[in-house]
């Protein structure tokens, strides 16, 4: 494996692998890598001929009072890791590659941006759209590979590439969770023994609003009053938002009718987390 952090580098070879007939699957990352990283990369081996990783902690995404300066970083870890699952190129530029003094072009997406994590990370989305369509373009991806933990973020990248023909094939892939079921995060090194155990509240109201769906009660009043009660018993924790919505357009919906999928982030102590869960409307059983 190599480790390139110059851009035109990194552009010149996804440009000779093309002229080669090779296909390039690209999975984006801010390192710290956990299981959930690594079942991108995999995936990423069967479908590409060259896998290429990026790592960059990606300043135009965090917000003034966000944890940009203590986000968790281990390059050496990080490069194992990625050797060992076979990663051809490990791309990881500085911020000063990325944004030079003169950068002034930004990515804007529209209304998939606005909602749920939008309205409390205001930018966030600009900035992750931003490095995303830079990325795709020094690294020329076949296929780019994303996590369904980071759903809205996966809609906007689906919804940019679309709307810029960028030629590239956006891929989600599900969640990986810890034996007890939260879902794994770089972020989920903050929190304490106690916060850790608190966590777990997402994936319990979760379960809970697929059991409420499977009995047939599937109205937005009544799963996001069962999954506020889940998370409210449960100490030093915050809601930040809970919302039912079009798995597509993440349009609010006012019940599970086909698919729709749920999504929650809230504050367990200091640190923000985020889950969600498809919920697929239960048929009347036929016998
Ligand atoms: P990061 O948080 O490092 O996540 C990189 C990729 O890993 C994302 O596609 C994310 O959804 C996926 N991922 C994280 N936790 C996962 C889990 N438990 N299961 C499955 N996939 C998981 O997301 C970013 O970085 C950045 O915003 C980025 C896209 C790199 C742009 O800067």
């Amino acid at each position: 494996m190599d480790i390139v952090a110059d851009p035109r580098d990194m552009q010149e070879r996804a440009q000779q692998w093309r002229a080669q007939g090779l296909s390039i699957a690209f999975v984006p990352t801010m390192g710290y890598f956990h299981q959930g990283h690594l079942s991108l990369m995999e995936y990423g081996r069967k479908v590409g001929d060259k896998v290429v990783v990026s790592l960059f902690v990606n300043p135009a995404q965090f917000g003034p009072a966000e944890d940009l300066d203590r986000y968790p970083r281990d390059l050496e870890r990080d490069a194992a890791l990625a050797r060992q699952v076979g990663v051809d190129v490990l791309f990881t530029p500085t911020a000063e590659q990325m944004y030079p003094p003169d950068y002034q072009t930004y990515v804007e997406v529209g209304d998939a941006a606005k909602g749920l994590c939008g309205v409390s990370r205001p930018g966030h989305f600009r900035g992750v759209a931003t490095v995303v369509c830079k990325l795709f373009n020094i690294v020329m991806p076949h296929t780019a590979i994303f996590g369904e933990k980071d759903y809205q973020q996966l809609v906007v990248i689906r919804r940019m590439a679309a709307d810029l023909n960028l030629p590239v094939k956006v891929v989600g892939r599900p969640i990986v969770r810890e034996e007890d079921g939260l879902a794994m995060s770089s972020r989920n090194t903050y929190l304490s023994p106690e916060e850790r155990r608190a966590a777990l509240c997402l994936q319990r109201a979760l379960t809970a609003a697929r059991r409420l769906v499977s009995a047939r009660k599937s109205s937005r009043e009544e799963i996001l009053a069962v999954v506020q009660q889940v998370i409210s018993q449960t100490p030093h924790t915050r809601i930040d938002y809970l919302a039912l919505v079009d798995p597509e357009t993440l349009a609010e919906v006012p019940a599970v009718r086909g698919e729709a999928r749920l999504a929650l982030a809230v504050w367990v102590g200091n640190t923000r987390l985020i889950d969600n869960a498809l919920l697929v409307e239960s048929k009347p059983c036929c016998v």
